[in-house]
């Protein structure tokens, strides 16, 4: 993955107070945007994700643009935490992960406390990116690491990206998108769309995520575009910044 040229790009400073937690999240529009899957499929994703993460090390550059003073950062599709360890640990960095696959919970707790991070500076949050349970501008950074070929619904996901970051707060994110139109892989993509759903719990492997963000309503807009040669068959993959 090339380098980005960002680490002189301003870091919002992170207000003293947390975000406001909404502790009457409506459980019951999260589970009409994610029907909540059975026991045994959310597990055996959980255990497949834990094992399969490691392969993503290539996303690290993004997170050298975290690291400095008291930050809030909100974690979209958590999942089990493999993002965690690039969070500075000993600068008070509050970490909010929301996923709606609980089995998550336990690696990802497993991985903040791996991290370093103090249990009460790491919060595993049930919800789902098209409803984030927390108050308008009250994040400083947002990341979202294959995630948005997930969720239900990328705009409304970006539209609450947008709602809880405070100004000139930061939204990092990677993720496949898909191939170009004409290509063999496209056509591959295309044909395997359907089973991916199916087997990696609703990833989209036809998506253009990249324009999604690019129209999202962000001042700034940094994207890179790179080949991950262990996932092909997910492949391009785009990478960057955008800044509220
Ligand atoms: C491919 S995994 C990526 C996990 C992690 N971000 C990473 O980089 O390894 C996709 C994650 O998105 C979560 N997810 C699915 N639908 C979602 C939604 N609507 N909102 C937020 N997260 C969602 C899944 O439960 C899963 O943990």
């Amino acid at each position: 993955m090339e380098e980005i040229g960002t680490s002189s790009l301003p870091i919002p400073p992170s207000s003293a107070s947390p975000p406001h937690l909404d502790e009457d999240y409506p459980k019951d529009v999260m589970n009409s945007i994610h029907p909540p899957r059975p026991d045994w499929y959310e597990k055996l994703f959980a255990f497949v994700m834990a094992k399969g993460s490691k392969a993503y090390e290539a996303k690290t550059q993004i997170f050298t643009n975290l690291r400095g003073t008291d930050k809030t950062v909100l974690e979209l599709g958590i999942g089990t935490g493999p993002n965690l360890k690039y969070y500075a640990s000993d600068n008070g960095v509050r970490v909010f992960g929301i996923d709606p696959n609980r089995k998550m919970e336990k690696y990802a707790q497993a991985a903040a406390a791996a991290a370093g991070l103090p249990p009460e500076n790491f919060k595993f949050i049930h919800a789902v990116g098209e409803v984030l349970p927390l108050s308008d501008a009250s994040v400083d950074a947002v990341v979202g690491t294959l995630v948005l070929c997930s969720v239900k619904d990328i705009n409304m996901t970006l539209k609450e990206v947008m709602r809880v970051l405070k100004p000139g707060g930061l939204f990092l994110f990677v993720e496949h998108v898909t191939a170009e139109d004409g290509t063999i892989l496209r056509f591959a993509q295309g044909i395997l769309d359907p089973l991916q759903q199916i087997v990696s719990d609703g990833c989209h492997l036809t998506r253009k995520t990249e324009k999604c963000i690019s129209e999202a309503g962000f001042s700034t807009v940094h994207i890179n575009t790179t080949f991950v040669s262990i996932a092909c068959i997910l492949g391009p993959h785009v990478y960057g910044i955008a800044f509220k």
